[in-house]
């Protein structure tokens, strides 16, 4: 098992893309902590994560939204996360309507949740991975960073500033041992995206015709926690959807 006796945080761990990294990496042998706002939803997700053999190490839910300092500031303290070898920032939510037409308060939980929510996650947890001389932090961006999108003006802005974000990290961070990367996933069949391809209309834009998998964007983040030399990889997973 590649991640045998691994501590991980995933933020964004109830569901969709965040819940199949922490499947993947718990199947490998890593113990998670899942991440989010809904409680119940959390627990229902940690049961589905394979249980290792390492009795030490258990996965666990922390609830709190990820845009906001004190939620990290109580995860760094509790005696539990002593360690974080992988930092997951996988927590997002997204936008649906043109600029002009969003309410600020829409606008600010975007970047609160999105771009904030990934920078208090790697100020808390960079410390200990220092600490430990050694880390891996993976954060999940999205193709709208480098392509834009109609109606997701500020969503594409704070997922852009989620890569500038990683690869300012990786220039600061390396040294110490620690890698980080970004992923940016094109369409991918979640909650976030549920209706959106009804007709057929968005998978025909895509080179490989369909969305993709959660457990796809899942294998990806495996080999970037795997991988020692991988360290600023800014990784498409879009079907090939960036070529067009
Ligand atoms: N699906 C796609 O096509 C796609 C494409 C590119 C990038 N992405 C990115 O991939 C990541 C995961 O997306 P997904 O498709 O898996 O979405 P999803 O199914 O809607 O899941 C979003 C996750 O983020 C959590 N979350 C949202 N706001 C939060 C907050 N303020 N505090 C704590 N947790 C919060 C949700 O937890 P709750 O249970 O609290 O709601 C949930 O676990 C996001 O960053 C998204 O932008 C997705």
């Amino acid at each position: 098992m590649s991640l045998a006796g691994k501590q991980c945080i995933v933020s964004g761990g109830s569901r969709g893309i965040g819940l199949a990294i922490a499947r993947l990496f718990a199947a490998e042998g890593a113990a998670c902590t899942l991440v989010g706002r809904d409680r119940p939803r959390l627990d229902t997700a940690v049961k589905t994560l394979e249980r290792g053999d390492d009795d030490t190490l258990q996965h666990d839910i922390s609830c709190f939204d990820v845009g906001t300092v004190n939620g990290w500031e109580k995860l760094k303290a509790s005696t539990k996360h002593q360690n974080c070898d992988i930092l997951v920032n996988a927590a997002g939510i997204s936008q649906n309507s043109f600029l002009f037409a969003t309410k600020p308060s829409d606008l600010d939980a975007l970047i609160a949740t999105n771009l904030m929510g990934t920078v208090w996650g790697c100020k808390y947890f960079v410390p200990k991975m220092m600490k430990q001389k050694g880390g891996c932090i993976i954060n999940v961006s999205s193709l709208l960073a480098t392509h834009g999108g109609r109606g997701a003006s500020v969503y594409a802005a704070s997922k852009a500033g989620v890569v500038a974000l990683t690869r300012s990290l990786a220039w600061e961070v390396g040294r110490f041992g620690i890698r980080a990367n970004v992923l940016l996933p094109g369409y991918v069949k979640t909650d976030m995206t549920e209706g959106m391809d009804a007709n057929g209309e968005l998978s025909a834009l895509i080179p490989m015709g369909r969305l993709g998998l959660d457990t796809e964007v899942a294998e990806a983040a495996l080999f970037l926690a795997t991988n020692s030399y991988a360290h600023n990889c800014v990784l498409n997973i879009d079907g090939g959807l960036s070529a067009t």
